[in-house]
């Protein structure tokens, strides 16, 4: 047998990449490739890149840059460019960066055997079409090796929404949504491999609208068809849009016993003028009042967001309104970013804040944020949480796992397994994790 060949895959961005480069992994799975950690071995190297800001794309310029030696010692190395930058670019990516063989976007990973064989022969790759097929139909056979007690399974893709600032209608393409059956299907083939928490993904999620035996399913209705599978004992989605937080999924976070107590429910801004112009078409107030309303439900729920500042036009005034929501909600978990400029988006064209200014606002945001991130985890020290543990900590006899609320929990020196799920006394809080005691 000839010797495998070797696949490096860095993975840039949001988790529906993470997803994508396994099932690419698994793709080139049958030309012969194993993965490495190291670019050195690699026959392959793929980056799947992210377009979300202008930074995460040039990052992807700089790390191809570094791979010109590598290429030189080994000419008969690939270089792929897979993602959102992939498919943004397309074939200036060739041209700006001769070393790259293969470009390919999110829709079309599918092609990828015929893509890699094509670069063996020499030749330039490129697919960065939205084509008809289904690409998890036609990678629907996935391998049956053992895995960790924790799986993404992308559910939909794309977005309709056109926010202003966003490239992702166009990189990702309009909504789909998976029938069904086929994500059941792939949900049990994951806990037979030995997965007992399923992280159901979807650029909005909370929009899934996949063909069921009886005409189209909800999201809330396919957990309900989750939470039936025996051996999978969590449910988590992200992330989800305001305007598609249905009065079935609010629900079922009060009553489906395997949905964790978590949402991920980004707003943006608190300034109404500013959403307007982001075109998110909900307000600060129907946010509040929809949050107010899950809490109902599920009182104990930890809530997460994102935020961008310096938005165009954004005052000091809209700020404010942003801080005092961050104020009324206290999310255990926010990430925020300065305003990108993103070239055809709407928003590129207005006027811009000072970048400076930008900053300050992103610090005093961040400030605010880390607080209640800071005072919510320590809240957590002298309650029992349930803990799934993942893998062993950094320290000798350390496990980790994660809490319902998605904190990281370090326990020593109990005789414990990845994929055991325990109840756990937190009996301090670290800089990023809690530690605690297994009951
Ligand atoms: N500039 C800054 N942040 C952005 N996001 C999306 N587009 C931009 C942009 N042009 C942020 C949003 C989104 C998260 C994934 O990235 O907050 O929710
Ligand atoms: Fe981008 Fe808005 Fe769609 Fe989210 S909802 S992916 S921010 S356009």
């Amino acid at each position: 047998m000839s010797e495998p060949k070797k696949l490096y895959i860095k993975t840039y961005g949001c988790q529906m990449n993470v997803y994508d480069s396994e099932r690419m992994s698994e793709a080139l799975g049958g030309q012969g490739y194993v993965e490495t950690q190291s670019p050195e071995d690699a026959d392959m190297i793929l980056l799947n890149t992210c377009h979300i800001r202008e930074k995460a794309a040039e990052k992807v310029y700089s790390e191809l840059g570094r791979f010109k030696g590598l290429k030189a010692e080994k000419p008969d190395l690939k270089i792929g460019v897979a993602g959102c930058v992939a498919q943004a670019e397309g074939e200036e990516i060739m041209r700006r960066q001769p070393l790259v063989d293969l470009v390919v976007g999110p829709q079309s990973y599918h092609r990828l055997p015929e893509l890699e064989a094509k670069a063996r022969a020499g030749e330039k790759a490129l697919d960065t079409d939205f084509p008809e097929e289904d690409k998890f139909e036609k990678l629907k056979n996935r391998p049956k090796a053992k895995r960790g007690p924790t799986a993404f399974l992308t559910v939909q893709e794309g977005c309709d929404k056109f926010c202003a600032f966003c490239v992702v209608p166009y990189t990702r393409g309009a909504e789909v949504s998976r029938p069904a059956d086929r994500i059941l299907r792939e949900a049990q083939d994951l806990v037979e491999r030995g997965v007992r928490e399923i992280t159901l993904l979807g650029q909005n999620v909370n929009a899934y609208h996949g063909a069921g035996p009886d005409g189209d399913m909800t999201l809330a209705g396919l957990i309900w068809e989750l939470n039936k599978i025996d051996g999978l004992e969590r449910i988590r989605f992200t992330t989800s849009h305001p305007n598609d937080m249905t009065d079935d999924l609010i629900e079922a976070h009060g009553t489906c016993e395997k949905l964790m107590p978590y949402l991920h429910l980004p707003v943006q801004s608190g300034s109404d003028k500013i959403l307007k112009r982001m075109n998110r078409s909900h307000t600060a107030e129907s946010y509040l009042r929809l949050i107010e309303r899950i809490r109902e439900a599920r009182p104990d729920i930890l809530m997460s967001g994102d935020f961008i500042v310096g938005f165009p036009e954004e005052t000091e005034e809209d700020f404010q309104a942003t801080l005092d929501l961050v104020e009324q909600v206290r999310y255990g978990y926010a990430y925020s970013f300065k305003y990108s400029i993103r070239p055809g988006t709407p928003a590129a064209e207005r006027p811009q804040v000072d970048p400076q200014e930008a900053d300050d606002r992103l610090q005093r945001l961040q400030a605010l944020i880390t607080r209640h991130q800071r005072e919510i985890q320590d809240a957590m020290v002298g309650r029992t949480v349930r803990v799934l543990f993942e893998k062993p900590g950094r320290l000798a006899g350390q496990m980790v796992g994660k809490s319902e609320y998605l904190h990281a929990v370090h326990v020593s020196g109990a005789d414990l397994s990845a994929g055991d799920l325990r109840n756990v006394r937190i009996t301090a809080s670290g800089a990023n994790s809690l530690a605690g005691e297994v009951l």
